[in-house]
């Protein structure tokens, strides 16, 4: 694992800007694995940025999404289709055809697992962007989550919920259950670059950088990924030492 360290939030996000930026220059064609939540806001807003600037176009890339809440439909503030869109999509000049995420009101979950499975097999993800939840998920790979694990319905862990609850009106407002792509699907990925910001994830980051790999931190699974960058501020690596 690479370990980029740096000052505040401004400077994670723009490092990674500055990564998947010279792969879009060099790649014009390239598959990106995104991600939702706090974490990546500032890295889409610098992508938007030089996008506008011509520094690079997304007309030629294809994007598939970690995860989508079950029973949220795709113009609901807090869906991801709607983040995705209102975040980044609708600011850059990507085809919109091209841009991916399960359906989380499809009338068959499975189905629409095995669909979005079968939509990612043909496209092999060259940078995946991965944020880290307080229990070590991500994606929506909550603990105990097998390593083995393709895209799936999960439910979603309480200490999830109550995390995620800041986005809604009401606790009660959270899905409990999500769409995920798995694990195992996400090592497939060529190059996966992880963001973490502040002094809520340092515990979480110490035990995916120097912990025990296993199914109970499901992060842990990372350590066994040939081209892993961490992009983390201070904040987050305190309990490093
Ligand atoms: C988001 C996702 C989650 C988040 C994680 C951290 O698509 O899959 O794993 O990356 O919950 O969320 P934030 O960035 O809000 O702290």
């Amino acid at each position: 694992m690479e370990i980029i360290s740096v000052t505040h939030y401004e400077e994670m996000s723009e490092r990674a800007a500055s990564i998947i930026a010279e792969h879009l220059r060099a790649k014009p064609q390239t598959t990106l694995g995104l991600a939702t939540g706090s974490t990546p806001e500032g890295l889409y807003e610098k992508l938007i940025k030089r996008n506008l600037q011509k520094e690079f176009s997304f007309k030629g890339v294809t994007t598939f999404n970690l995860d989508e809440y079950v029973g949220l439909s795709k113009d609901d503030p807090n869906s991801y289709h709607y983040y995705m869109n209102d975040k980044l999509f609708k600011h850059i000049d990507i085809n919109p055809e091209n841009a991916h995420l399960p359906n989380g009101t499809a009338v068959d979950l499975d189905q629409e697992c095995r669909n979005y499975e079968g939509l990612m097999k043909d496209h092999q993800i060259d940078i995946q962007i991965l944020g880290i939840g307080l229990n070590g998920h991500i994606g929506f790979n909550e603990p105990g989550t097998p390593f083995s694990s393709r895209t799936h319905v999960v439910d979603l862990a309480e200490s999830t919920i109550k995390a995620n609850s800041r986005f809604f009106e009401k606790m009660e407002d959270v899905p409990t259950k999500a769409i995920t792509i798995g694990l195992e699907t996400i090592m497939e990925a060529k190059k996966i670059i992880l963001l973490a910001s502040g002094e809520q994830k340092a515990e979480a980051m110490k035990r995916l950088i120097d912990g025990e790999i296993t199914e109970s931190f499901p992060a842990s699974i990372l350590q066994k990924h040939s081209n892993v960058v961490i992009i983390a501020d201070q904040a987050a690596l305190t309990l490093m030492k």
